[in-house]
């Protein structure tokens, strides 16, 4: 029914908490993966290199697609988390959340969708947050960038359809990742016991772990997710952003 086995994907933010649960769930799959991050990662085949670079991005999907002999699905899943208000934003801060989190996936779709459609179609998820369809306070840029996610993902939903191209993100709220435990270790606090206060005020009584996030991912990307063209899909414990 997941029709996954023998496709190809690759991964952007493979090394990280949650793009490691995604490696290991397509891989259990019988998904081969070609993993991009800064990082070495688990993944069948490793793109190292900065999505800031532009040519890297725009060169990964064919890479990709020449490596592992095709390309079925794009998971754009690397970001970054800027904190703080506007007026303390450099023009750096920025730069880097912009490149990253809302460029990169504007190239490697880019460059992704002729590959895909030329294969007879596949399927791309993105990666947004419940912060970027209802922003929160003290991450202007973060939502900004998140928001601008689930904008590319709604169009580019509607306008690859016909090719046989699904385009769908998945919008966690808080993952128990180096992410959100880097941001409570930088505000001085032990992050496994603020994760541990953290869980108190998700109705389901905890925050995601890589994997709640990481099913549903490959949910999207499978065909159980056939006719999902341009779909949010909020994934947060019945938590809503405070
Ligand atoms: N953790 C959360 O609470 C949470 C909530 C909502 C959305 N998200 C989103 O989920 C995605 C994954 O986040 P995570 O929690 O696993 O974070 P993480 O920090 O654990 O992993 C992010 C990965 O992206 C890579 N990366 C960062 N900048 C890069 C660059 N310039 N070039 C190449 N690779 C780069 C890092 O090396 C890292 O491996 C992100 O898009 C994030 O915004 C996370």
């Amino acid at each position: 029914m997941r029709n996954l086995k023998g496709k190809k994907a690759l991964v952007t933010g493979a090394a990280g908490g949650i793009g490691q649960a995604i490696v290991a769930r397509l891989q259990s799959e019988g998904v081969m993966v070609g993993g991009a991050d800064l990082e070495p990662s688990q993944a069948d085949f490793s793109f190292q290199g900065n999505l800031m670079n532009a040519e890297y991005c725009d060169g990964l999907p064919g890479r990709a697609a020449e490596a592992m002999d095709g390309l079925d699905i794009l998971i754009n899943n690397a970001g970054i988390i800027t904190r703080g208000p506007v007026t303390q934003a450099t023009d750096g801060d920025y730069q880097r959340t912009m490149a990253i989190n809302v460029e990169a996936p504007f190239r490697l779709c880019r460059a992704a969708i002729p590959i895909l459609a030329a294969a007879g179609g596949g399927a791309i998820v993105n990666t947004s947050s419940c912060w970027g369809m209802h922003p929160g306070p003290n991450h202007p840029l973060y939502a900004t960038s998140k928001a601008a996610v689930a904008a590319l993902t709604q169009c580019l939903g509607m306008e690859h359809a016909h090719q046989n191209i699904r385009v769908n993100a998945v919008c966690p709220n808080e993952v128990n990742t180096p992410m959100i435990r880097s941001g409570f270790a930088q505000r001085g606090l032990d992050p496994d016991t603020a994760i541990k206060e953290l869980n108190a005020s998700v109705p389901l009584g905890r925050i995601a772990e890589p994997e709640d996030i990481a099913d549903v991912v490959v949910f999207l990307a499978s065909d159980e997710a056939r006719y999902m063209c341009g779909s949010l899909i909020e994934v947060n414990g019945g938590k809503p952003v405070q």
